[in-house]
């Protein structure tokens, strides 16, 4: 049976107690709303370390669009028994009063990283993003944290924002866990509505059928093949389609690129944005 702290105080106690016990720690931060995807990351962090610390938090710093964090999923009574179900030994929930008593000022400069994709459409997330994740790190000071490649974006400025503030914590990327019908696993999905909830699979559909073409188009006739195959259906509309180098996520001039290629994409389903991803080379 796992425990539910609110308290930072609290949990730095509780967590410098573990590692006098020699205990490793592994942390998963979420904002709660919790599917299979989360639950994948859990079970790793379980199998990984003797403890596992799980944060749920709406982190108010990484909205852009304030209407996005007023719907966005609160079910604290689904989300602490699928944790406990996973094996989860920590749940730290906290106030926002808790995580800033103040208000957070800090501006990370992270080059291009954020400037590009979801950075350049949500204007300030990443640094919202950068804030709540560093302070986390601090309050559990975990040996490991994990983060889906769903967020591949994210999970890149994570890495960055590691290496710039020297934390010895070990990064770990997951898998993108999809629905049966290839729908990445979301907290937004949720608030699909059922027409766009049956429109929404052919982002991924469309994706890996682009990754059987890169021999039949260049890169930009693949922007434009994968934009128009999603806007054809009408409940769909694509905010970008970026084929990016998978490291600096610069955008890519044509196949023959030294690094991998990462194709991302944000859609509107209604007024709902979903994002996802597929490795082209
Ligand atoms: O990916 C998320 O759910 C959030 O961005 C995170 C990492 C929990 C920070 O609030």
């Amino acid at each position: 049976m796992g425990v539910i702290v609110d308290k930072v105080a609290d949990l730095k106690k509780i967590i410098q107690n573990l590692k006098h016990e020699g205990k490793s720690i592994g942390f998963v931060p979420t904002m709660g709303a919790l599917h299979k995807g989360h639950i994948s990351l859990v079970e790793r962090c379980v199998a990984d370390n003797d403890i596992t610390v799980v944060s749920i938090f709406v982190n108010p710093t990484q909205f852009n669009d304030k209407n996005d964090l007023k719907n966005y999923p609160r079910m604290p009574e689904r989300d602490i028994p699928m944790l406990e179900a996973a094996g989860v030994d920590i749940v730290f929930m906290p106030t926002e009063q808790e995580i800033y008593p103040e208000p957070d000022t800090r501006v990370f400069d992270f080059g291009m990283l954020d400037k590009v994709m979801e950075g350049k459409f949500r204007p300030g997330h990443f640094n919202g993003v950068a804030q709540v994740v560093s302070k986390l790190f601090d309050i559990v000071a975990p040996h490991r944290a994990y983060f889906g490649q769903k967020d591949y974006q994210q999970l890149a400025i994570i890495r960055a924002m590691v290496r710039m503030l020297g934390y010895t914590i070990e990064i770990v990327g997951c898998p993108i866990v999809r629905e049966p019908d290839g729908l990445a696993m979301s907290s937004r999905n949720l608030l699909l509505s059922p027409e766009h909830r049956k429109s929404a699979p052919l982002i991924h559909k469309t994706l890996a059928e682009a990754r059987n073409k890169t021999h039949e188009l260049s890169v930009k006739e693949m922007i434009l093949w994968v934009v128009n195959q999603v806007n054809a259906d009408p409940n769909l509309k694509v905010e970008y389609f970026e084929l990016a180098d998978a490291n600096t996520l610069l955008p890519v001039e044509s196949w023959d690129h030294p690094n991998g290629i990462i194709g991302c994409i944000a859609v509107w389903a209604g007024n709902i944005r979903l994002i996802d991803n597929m490795m082209f080379k």
